[in-house]
C-alpha cells in the first residue's frame, strides 16, 4: 500500500504522565490519522470508540467519502458519474480490480460472470428448507453461507486465483439465490438465468417471469435496477463491510464472512432501512397524517426511517441520483396519484422544512427512494434490503479481498473498558444471600 505516508507532524500525548509521540499518517484524501498500534504497548491504555466515530479501522483505497461536501467516490471516481454514464458490472470491475475496463476486459469479466450465475442443481433443495413465510433475508443469510459447502475449489484464501473465483461466484450467483427466496416466499417456481440478458435484466426476468409467461423488462426499469445496483455497490467501512473485514480478519472463507455482512446489513439502522421506509410509508396512509407523525419523531417515540445517515451531514449523493430515478420510474410505470407516493413527497417536503430536521441535519438517504423505486417495480417490502445485498456483495468482496492481500493485516481484536466486578470468590449456592 504505497499511498499511505508519515504526515511528517507526530501527535504528542501525555498518559500518566509518559510524553508519548504518535506518527500522524496522511492518505490521499481526508483526514489526517493518528497512529495509535504502540500506545498500549507504550503507556498501557487503550483508546475508548464505541461506534467508532473517530477511528480508521484500515487503510482502503476503494472508496472515500467526505460527508460534508456529500461526496462519494469510486476508485476516485464520482458516484454521480458512474451512475449516469455506467454499469453495473463496470463498477464491479472498477471496485475489484481498480480500473474501469478496457472493452476487451469488459467482455471477459461480463462473460465471467454470466457463465457463473447458476447454482448447484442440490443448491434449490436447500430453500425447500424453509418456511414459506421465511423472511427472505434470513434465507440469505443461511443459502449464501451454505455456498461455502458446494464450491470447496474456491475456499483456499491464500491462494489469489481460489479468492478471485470466489469474488465471481458471489457476484454471479447473488442475483440467482435472491431471485429464488423471492419465488419461495410466492410458491412459483424458480426461473433460470439466461446469458443473453443484462445483469438486472435477468435478475428482474429471475424475479417476475413465470413458466405460463414471460417476462420482458420495460428499459426504463432495468436501467432503475442497475442504477440502484451502482449506488448500493459500496460505501467504505460501514457496519456490515466492517463485519465482512472482522469475519475474514481470522481467515474464515468468503462465503462464511459474505453472510455475515448479509446478517449485519439486515438491521433496520442499516439496509433493513429501506423495508422500514416504506412500512413507515404505509402506516402514515395519507399525507394529512404527517403532522403527527412528524410530532411523535420529535416526542422521540420513533425515528423518521430513510431518513439521516453517519456519514452524510449534508445531503446523500446517492439519495440525489436516486431521486431522479423514482421520478423516471413512476413516469414510466407508476401511478402518480399513488398515495404512498404522495406521502412520500410531502413528508420529504415537511422534514427538509422543519428546524428540528435542519439543526440535526437529517436529510433523507438512499433508502428512502430506492423503497418507492422497488415498491412501483412490483418488489414486497421484505425484499428491499435482499436487493441491498445483492449490490453491496461486490464491495464486500473488494474490501475482504483488498484486506487478505494486505501484508499488515492482523485478526481483528478490539479491547474495551471493563466495568464489571473486579476479582472475588466462588460462594457455593448454600451460603449465598
Ligand atoms: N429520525 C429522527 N431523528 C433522528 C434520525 C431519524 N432518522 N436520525 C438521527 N436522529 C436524531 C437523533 O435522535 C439525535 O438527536 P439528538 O441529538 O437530539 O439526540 C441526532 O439526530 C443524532 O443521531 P445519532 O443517532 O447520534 O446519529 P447517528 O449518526 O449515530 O445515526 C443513523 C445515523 C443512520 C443510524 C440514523 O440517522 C438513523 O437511525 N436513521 C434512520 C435509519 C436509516 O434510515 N438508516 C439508513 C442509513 S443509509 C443506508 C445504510 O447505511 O444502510
Amino acid at each position: 500500500m504505497d499511498d499511505q505516508k508519515p504526515a511528517g507532524a507526530a501527535a504528542s500525548m501525555n498518559v500518566n504522565g509518559k510524553a508519548l509521540n504518535l506518527p500522524v499518517l496522511k492518505g490521499t484524501m481526508g483526514p489526517d490519522v493518528v497512529d495509535i498500534r504502540k500506545l498500549y504497548g507504550e503507556a498501557d491504555v487503550f483508546t475508548y470508540d464505541p461506534g467508532f466515530t473517530s477511528t480508521a479501522a484500515c487503510e482502503s483505497a476503494i472508496t472515500f467519502i467526505d460527508g460534508d461536501k456529500g461526496q462519494l467516490l469510486h476508485r476516485g471516481y464520482p458516484i454521480e458519474q458512474l451512475a449516469e454514464k455506467s454499469t453495473f458490472l463496470e463498477v464491479c470491475h472498477l471496485l475489484l480490480h481498480g480500473e474501469l475496463p478496457t472493452a476487451a476486459e469488459y467482455a471477459k469479466f461480463e462473460r465471467n460472470v454470466t457463465y457463473h450465475t447458476m447454482l448447484h442443481d442440490q443448491f434449490d433443495k436447500f430453500f425447500g428448507g424453509f418456511r414459506r413465510d421465511a423472511h427472505p433475508m434470513a434465507i440469505m443469510v443461511g443459502a449464501v453461507g451454505a455456498l461455502a459447502a458446494f464450491y470447496h475449489d474456491s475456499l483456499d484464501i491464500h491462494d489469489e486465483e481460489q479468492r478471485e473465483i470466489s469474488a465471481i461466484r458471489l457476484i454471479a450467483k447473488m442475483p440467482t439465490i435472491a431471485a429464488r427466496a423471492f419465488k419461495y416466499s410466492m410458491g412459483q417456481p424458480f426461473v433460470h438465468p439466461r446469458n443473453e440478458l443484462s445483469y438486472a435484466e435477468n435478475f428482474l426476468r429471475m424475479c417476475f417471469a413465470v413458466p405460463a409467461e414471460d417476462y420482458v423488462a420495460n428499459p426504463v426499469l432495468t436501467r432503475a435496477m442497475d442504477r440502484i445496483f451502482i449506488l448500493h455497490a459500496d460505501h467504505e467501512q460501514n457496519a456490515s463491510t466492517s463485519t465482512v473485514r472482522l469475519a475474514g480478519s481470522s481467515g474464515a472463507n468468503p462465503f462464511a464472512c459474505i453472510a455475515a455482512g448479509i446478517a449485519c446489513l439486515w438491521g433496520p439502522a442499516h439496509g433493513g432501512a429501506n423495508e422500514e421506509a416504506l412500512n413507515m410509508l404505509k402506516e402514515i396512509g395519507t399525507p394529512d397524517r404527517i403532522p403527527e407523525f412528524v410530532a411523535g419523531v420529535k416526542d422521540r417515540k420513533y425515528r423518521l426511517m430513510g431518513f439521516g445517515h453517519r456519514v452524510y451531514k449534508n445531503f446523500d449523493p446517492r439519495a440525489k441520483v436516486l431521486k431522479q430515478s423514482a421520478d423516471e420510474v413512476l413516469a414510466a410505470i407508476g401511478d402518480p396519484n399513488d398515495p404512498l407516493l404522495q406521502v412520500a413527497r410531502e413528508l420529504e417536503t415537511v422534514a427538509l422544512n422543519d428546524p428540528y430536521f435542519i439543526e440535526r441535519k437529517l436529510y433523507p438517504n438512499v433508502d428512502f427512494y430506492s423503497g418507492i423505486i422497488l415498491s412501483a417495480m412490483g418488489f414486497p417490502t421484505s425484499m428491499f434490503t435482499v436487493l441491498f445485498a445483492l449490490a453491496r456483495t461486490v464491495g464486500w468482496v473488494a474490501q475482504w479481498k483488498e484486506m487478505i492481500a494486505d501484508p499488515s493485516q492482523k485478526i481483528g481484536r478490539p479491547r474495551q473498558l471493563y466495568t464489571g466486578p473486579t476479582q472475588r470468590d466462588y460462594v457455593p449456592v448454600e451460603a449465598r444471600g
